[in-house]
């Protein structure tokens, strides 16, 4: 979609541009892909001095960065993002990766982008899921590290939908201030980065249930966000009002609250037997109010289970 117009402003000011496709999709994302791009480099004659420059969303920003990180014992890489997801949350913090048939993201390293461009105007073009998905990433943000991008999120939901340029550029110029924040303090997640994960719990778990399909990351962030808040509200006093608010939010915007076709059984089964292990107590973010996050808090299951069972009853009717 944006390829052409790229290559043009790159052909007009730099060396010479060599593009390599690949094909749309998460199932992509994928070791043979890889070598795929690294046959290419090698026939174009890319040496340690070459840029891999990555166009598109969170798959092939994942893709680029890691080719690019083990290419020639890794080289530079820049990504240009096209998705309000990558550029609000993949493209930031140098995590790149690939998935095996086995699971998500099994391979991967650290390797930060030399910069990241995101042209706003890109993100109209896409699907209203998609757009939305990206959102509720953003409304982590706000919930975990930033008051006032979680009030002008709730002050302005009908814009957002909008995809108004001006809040669109505020939640991205936002989500990247503060996760940049966190991942300086913590590049490797030897502790706070954790707190990243909020609402990825539950979230995890409902993406697995559900085996991918059917329902994208983000919506499952959104879901996994609201049991998040109800345990802040049950164990660490997180206001009332707030977790209200935060509802409204998620409902407005047309983001799921709950999918009607899991259980609560089979979300906590997956938490508890996640990694063959037998669990009785499980590990949380969780917020003391917005913007006051806690990790590695531990939850007992049957807590768990209770919040999700009042989830459940709350918002299965929609
Ligand atoms: N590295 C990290 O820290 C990190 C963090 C979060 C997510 N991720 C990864 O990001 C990926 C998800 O990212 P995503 O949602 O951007 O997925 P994606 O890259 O698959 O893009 C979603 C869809 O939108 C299309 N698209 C992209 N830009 C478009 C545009 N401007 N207009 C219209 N359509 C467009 C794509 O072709 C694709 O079909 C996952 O693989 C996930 O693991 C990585
Ligand atoms: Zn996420």
């Amino acid at each position: 979609m944006y390829g052409e117009r790229v290559r043009n402003i790159l052909e007009k000011i730099g060396p010479p541009v060599n593009t390599v496709f690949v094909p749309d999709g998460e199932t992509y994302k994928n070791l043979r892909e890889v070598d795929r791009v690294y046959n290419f480099l090698v026939d174009y004659g890319v040496d340690r001095n070459g840029l891999i420059l990555s166009l598109g969303g969170g798959v092939i920003g994942d893709l680029a960065g890691f080719v690019a990180a083990t290419y020639l014992r890794g080289i530079r890489f820049a990504q240009i993002t096209t998705t309000l997801l990558s550029a609000v949350d993949a493209s930031v913090g140098g995590k790149v990766a690939v998935n095996l048939s086995k699971g998500k993201n099994m391979v991967g390293c650290f390797h930060q982008p030399e910069f990241i461009v995101t042209d706003v105007s890109f993100l109209q073009s896409l699907t209203e899921r998609n757009y939305l998905a990206g959102v509720a990433e953003v409304i982590k943000h706000g919930l975990i590290g930033d008051p006032k991008l979680f009030d002008v999120l709730d002050g302005n939901i009908a814009y957002i939908k909008a995809r108004q340029e001006k809040l669109v550029e505020f939640m991205i110029e936002r989500s990247i201030r503060y996760k940049s924040r966190v991942v300086a303090k913590d590049e490797r997640e030897s502790g706070p980065r954790a707190v990243l994960n909020f609402g990825h719990t539950v979230g995890h778990a409902i993406e697995s249930v559900m085996n991918y399909t059917g329902i994208n990351h983000g919506e499952a962030v959104a879901i996994g966000t609201l049991s998040a808040l109800f345990l802040s509200q049950k164990l660490k006093k997180f206001p009332q009002r707030d977790v209200e608010r935060s509802v409204n939010m998620i409902q407005e915007l047309g983001l799921p609250t709950w999918i009607r076709s899991i259980s609560v059984d089979n979300i906590v089964e997956h938490l508890r037997y996640d990694k063959k292990r037998h669990k009785s107590k499980l590990n949380f973010v969780l917020l003391n109010k917005v913007g006051s996050p806690e990790y590695g808090v531990d939850v007992p299951i049957d807590t768990i289970k209770q919040v999700l069972i009042y989830q459940r009853r709350r918002f299965n009717q929609e």
